[in-house]
Parts: structure tokens; sequence; C-alpha cells
């Protein structure tokens, strides 16, 4: 099986018994069954493996893939995950849980992020079936993670990032959601007002002059822990996202992020990032501002959909300053 140029996806032909397909990369190999996904490596002569729930695994590789990897580590969960070196990536199997890496039973291998990004693209397309969306909330996602292999939901998992271009409702950008091009208000914020900014721009600068409902954008987001860069000021990313239920993967920070809790609340479990051991939690209620370390990673927790904006700084060598030291993991000293 091969995809774009030269990159070619190691995959099986489907399982006779479950009708799924077994993948390869380098010294990884994934497989899924009715229930479980595993992903076995081998250490110190042995065949590892490590299984997760199957919906668990699909909502973590459903950001990876979106996410085009993200700042730093994507944990899957203690044990598995990715870490984005932009233009190549490691895949790791233990490397950050002690128990593993102490006795030698970790693997860690780095690939071209395209042949990464080839082969998980390959898994989620081959593993999602019909009725089950990685990106949803479990009330929304349906019920159809499990079982034999049963048909795609590629209209889910081909849903690109909402990026703006300009400014959200300004000629040439298309992100600024509205009843007009079909995302209903989520059941979760149906006492969102929806009214919008009045702007008077003068005459000649209609073009350049906007104002939108945040909120009312946000209460239509019909995917949940997927922060869409909603505006673009130098290296500064405003990334708001709708919050609900888990997110599905552990972040480990390559820089400072911030947070502002925008409505509702999130728990937060933070752990140091190289070990996991815990480091605090964090209770974000309606109006909190939370500076998240460069040298955590963290996981939030959702009773009810929330509204958060994530603030992203995109500085190209921010993860060496952080690496070397000459920029200490947190923003402010007190
Ligand atoms: C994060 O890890 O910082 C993060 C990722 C996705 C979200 C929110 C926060 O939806
Ligand atoms: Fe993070």
């Amino acid at each position: 099986m091969s995809t774009a140029e030269s990159i070619e996806v190691q995959a099986s032909a489907p399982s006779n018994q479950t009708g799924y397909r077994s993948f390869t990369l380098g010294g990884f190999s994934f497989s899924r069954d009715e229930y479980f996904a595993r992903v076995s490596w081998m250490a110190k002569g042995q065949q590892m493996s490590h299984s997760m729930s199957a919906d668990a695994f699909l909502r973590a590789m459903m950001r990876d893939v979106a996410w085009g990897f993200f700042y730093g580590w994507v944990n899957f969960d203690p044990v598995i995950g990715t870490r984005n070196h932009y233009g190549t990536v490691d895949m790791y199997a233990g490397s950050y849980y002690p128990a593993y890496r102490d006795s030698g039973l970790d693997h860690m291998e780095n690939f071209d992020s395209r042949l990464m990004m080839a082969t998980f693209k390959a898994i989620l397309d081959d593993w999602t079936n019909e009725g089950f969306d990685p990106f949803a909330a479990p009330e929304e996602a349906g019920d159809g993670w499990h079982g034999k292999k049963n048909g795609h939901n590629r209209a889910a998992i081909e849903r690109a990032r909402e990026a703006c271009h300009r400014m959200p409702g300004l000629p040439g950008d298309a992100s600024l959601r509205s009843d007009a091009n079909g995302f209903p208000i989520n059941r979760a914020f149906a006492d969102v007002p929806q009214d919008a900014p009045e702007v008077y721009a003068e005459p000649g600068f209609e073009a350049e002059v906007s104002a939108f409902n945040l909120f009312a954008f946000l209460s239509r987001s019909d995917v949940t822990w997927n922060p869409s860069v909603t505006s673009v000021c130098g290296r500064s990313l405003a990334c708001p996202t709708t919050e609900e239920y888990i997110l599905p993967i552990k972040h480990g920070n390559d820089r400072v992020e911030w947070f502002v809790q925008l409505s509702d609340q999130i728990e937060w479990e933070i752990e140091d990032k190289h070990t996991g051991s815990p480091r605090a939690k964090v209770l974000m209620k309606a109006g909190d501002v939370a500076a998240m370390p460069a040298d955590i990673r963290h996981q939030g927790f959702a009773r009810k959909r929330s509204m958060l904006l994530v603030w992203e700084n995109a500085t190209p060598n921010l993860p060496e300053l952080y690496e070397s030291g000459q920029l200490k993991p947190w923003p402010v000293e007190f």
C-alpha cells in the first residue's frame, strides 16, 4: 500500500478474524481487534506489547494526525506517544515511563514526519468504523468503535483543523461558522447569546474591519479538544476550543502555553513531563487564567462542555531555548 511519492506505508492484508489491517512503522507494530489497539516492540530480545481501549487510542491518534504532531509530546497514555521535532518525529513506548525506561524495556525511534503521518492516517482510516467519530464528545461520537471492522467514517477523520486566513468575518476567510454554513448550536451551549457586534467601518475600510461573537462561534463547534487557530498576530496564536469529557492525550509542553477559561470549568492533572509523576491538580473556573509550564504534561477533564482559549507562542526556536535552560520553564517569577 503506498501513498504520496516514495512514502510506503507497511500494512498487512485485512485479518480473516476481525477485518482490521496491521501496520508496521520501523520497529513498532500496530494491530487492533474488537476492543483493543495494541502496539508492540522488541526490547532486550523480548517482544513487548501495550494495549489501549480502541476508542481511546483512536481519539488520541485523531488529535496527533489533525494537529500535525502538535507542540512537543503527544502521549496517547502513560506509555506510548510521539515527540515532534518539526520535520522528524519520535515514536516511543515506555521512554517516559520510569518502570520501562529504567529496565531498558522501552523503545524510541525517530521517523520522517511524512512517513509517520502517512502511517498514522492509514491506521486511523482502517480502524475507525462507520458510526464512530473520534473527534466528538462521547454523547455524540456514536457507539461504533468496537466489534469487527465495519466500514469507514472518512467525513469525520478528514475534517481539517479550522485555520483562519484573515480575521474571521473578513472577505477571504472561510472559518467563521454560522447557521449559513451548517453548524448548529451545540446542545450544551443552547443558552449562549448569538447576537453579533455591530461594526460601522469608514467607507473604503469595509473589507478590513471586522468583529464577531467568539462565544457564538464556539457554541457551534462540532468537535471537542481541538484548538482552532482563530487569530494570528505575529507569533501569537489564539486557539479557542470546546472541551467535554477527557482530553484524549496527555500533552507534554515544549513551551509555555496560557489557558483562559472562557466558560464552565475544567480540571487539569499536571505531571512531570519526563516521568509522569504528579505535580498539581488545577481546577479552572470561568474567568481563570493559567500559564502551563514548559516542563509538564497535562490532561483536562470537563464534565460539561466548556470553552477554553489556548494561547500558543509559535516562535520557532522556543523548544531549544527551554531545553538548553536559557529560558525557565515558567513565564513569571513571583
Ligand atoms: C494542551 O495540551 O495544551 C491542549 C490540547 C488540546 C486542547 C486543550 C489543551 O483542547
Ligand atoms: Fe499543552
